[in-house]
């Protein structure tokens, strides 16, 4: 057992561990829970498979399945063996979840996500709140009757769900192109406020879920659109409004081409403090260098957690005549797939690219690495990652020593009447000033060296008092 208040700021990954595969139990309907089981590989041995390559820095490598493909034996195959995280392409959308209003249907949303945990994957929600993709009824909604029933719908979707979904993309492209503000929609009509509404409602709905701001054309941070998402979630931070991660679409073609900027991009988001990830890759051509390149620039940012392309096989993009994916019509892999397997399995470098100097973002002060305890065991640490008068947001990071944990118990005593007011990714109990908090269902194991994160945010002065961390 080790103590420590050190803050740090490593993200809860999905897949950790060095050389690991992931599987899990086939589960049943949504009533059951993931189950994940590593196994181990020979320490030198190169990965695979796309999504056993990108566990090993602790990574996902996920696509999206279309539900009306599931009986596609050729695409499943090739979906099941490398992909470990999946987005339903249309499925979970408004308009195909809650068809009429407050009559929510799940059908096809659950057939790609119990493909998806019957495989042994996570599943990525995608998405709640978004000007396209309404149904009817929501199209011809504005005002107060258009905000409560967006607050509906997150609420009625992300219950079905509830714990069961890694990352939520709570809000989808709400930034226009041109000027870095925001998109005119119906439900930007409804008031400034509605994005972080949004955020709020989901957090409240399913405290497990990381939450997302999701876009495209955000990868190149000279432009406009990039700051202006940039402003919202900096904005948010110092705020307290619940936002987790962002994700960054990565549709490139000629139009919207790749720069060797985006690490800056993947950089300054997460030195605000988010988790980023790239949702919905796709490049014009497929070019091996392009792909690689991006691959390396999320492997150089630790909070990118993961990459998931638009798409299993050419003949299924949404923009199928670029053939922008990494196998082709016939499931064959193109020269990107084998690009990037070995830029995830560290075969490729990529020189680290100059950074665009304007314009500069004040960034968020480096936090101390925490030490890794050298026994077995795990320490916790409190890092305060906002605060504002009367309040704060805390994350915790657990760590295991020299040996896996499997199920933690976190403990600490406020100094001065703090109180946690809401607790996500662990299960808290109070007594007086003493707060216990053990791991949720799907974060209790840890491998050796490797860690998770909980968090809360709590009443009172921020305080990051010294906790102790226990394995059974
Ligand atoms: O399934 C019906 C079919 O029965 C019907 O005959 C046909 C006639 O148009 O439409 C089919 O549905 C289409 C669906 O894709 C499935 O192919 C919809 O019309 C079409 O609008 C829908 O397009 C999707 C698009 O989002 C809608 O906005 C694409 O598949 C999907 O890849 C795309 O994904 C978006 C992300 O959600 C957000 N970011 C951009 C990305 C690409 O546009």
């Amino acid at each position: 057992m080790v103590t420590s208040s050190t803050p740090s700021d490593r993200p809860r990954r999905p897949f950790s561990g060095l050389h690991r595969t992931l599987a899990a139990a086939a589960v049943g309907l949504l009533g059951a829970a993931t189950a994940l089981v590593a196994v181990t590989a020979p320490a030198d041995a190169a990965a695979s498979t796309l999504g056993a390559a990108a566990a090993q820095s602790g990574r996902y490598f996920g696509t999206a399945i279309s539900a009306n493909k599931l009986s596609d034996s050729t695409y499943t195959t090739i979906a099941n063996r490398e992909f470990n995280m999946v987005t339903a392409e249309n499925e979970m959308k408004i308009d195909a979840t809650e068809p009429q209003q407050g009559q929510f249907n799940f059908t096809q949303a659950d057939r790609v996500y119990n493909w998806a945990v019957q495989n042994g994957k996570q599943v990525r929600g995608h998405t709640l709140a978004w000007h396209s993709q309404q149904p009817g009824w929501m199209q011809s909604l504005s005002g107060s009757a258009l905000r409560q029933a967006m607050i509906n719908h997150i609420n009625g979707v992300m219950a079905h769900y509830k714990g069961k979904i890694y990352q939520w993309d709570v809000v989808n492209e709400a930034f226009d192109d041109g000027t870095g503000g925001r998109r005119d929609s119906n439900l930007q009509r409804t008031g400034n406020d509605w994005i972080e509404v949004a955020f709020r409602t989901a957090r409240a709905a399913d405290p497990a879920a990381k939450l997302c701001y999701n876009d495209y054309n955000i990868d190149n941070w000279t432009w406009a659109k990039t700051q202006g998402v940039y402003n919202m979630v900096k904005d948010f931070k110092q705020r307290g409004v619940p936002i987790d991660c962002v994700g960054l679409q990565g549709h490139f073609n000629s139009g919207s081409a790749y720069n060797p900027n985006f690490r800056t991009t993947l950089q300054s988001f997460a030195a605000l403090g988010v988790d980023v990830a790239i949702t919905e890759l796709d490049v014009e051509g497929a070019s091996p260098t392009t792909y690689a390149n991006i691959v390396n620039d999320c492997l150089a940012v630790s909070r990118c957690v993961g990459i998931t392309v638009w798409g299993v096989r050419d003949s299924d993009s949404w923009r199928s005549s670029q053939t922008p994916l990494l196998f082709d019509g016939n499931g064959n892999k193109k020269p990107a797939y084998t690009s990037v397997l070995n830029a995830l399995n560290g075969g490729t470098t990529n020189p680290s690219p100059t950074p665009t100097p304007t314009p500069t973002p004040t960034p968020t002060p480096t936090p101390t690495p925490t030490p890794t305890p050298g026994g077995g065991g795990c320490s916790a640490t409190l890092q305060t990652v906002n605060s504002w008068p009367g309040g704060f947001q805390t994350e915790v990071t657990v760590r295991a020593g020299g040996s896996a944990v499997n199920g933690w118990t976190v403990k600490w005593t406020w100094p001065s009447g703090q109180s946690i007011s809401s607790l996500w990714n662990g299960t808290q109990s109070v007594s007086g000033s003493s707060v216990t908090v053990r791991n949720a269902p799907y974060n209790g194991s840890i491998a050796a060296g490797s860690s998770t994160t909980f968090g809360f945010t709590g009443n009172g002065s921020a305080a990051t008092p010294t906790a102790t961390c226990t394995s059974p």
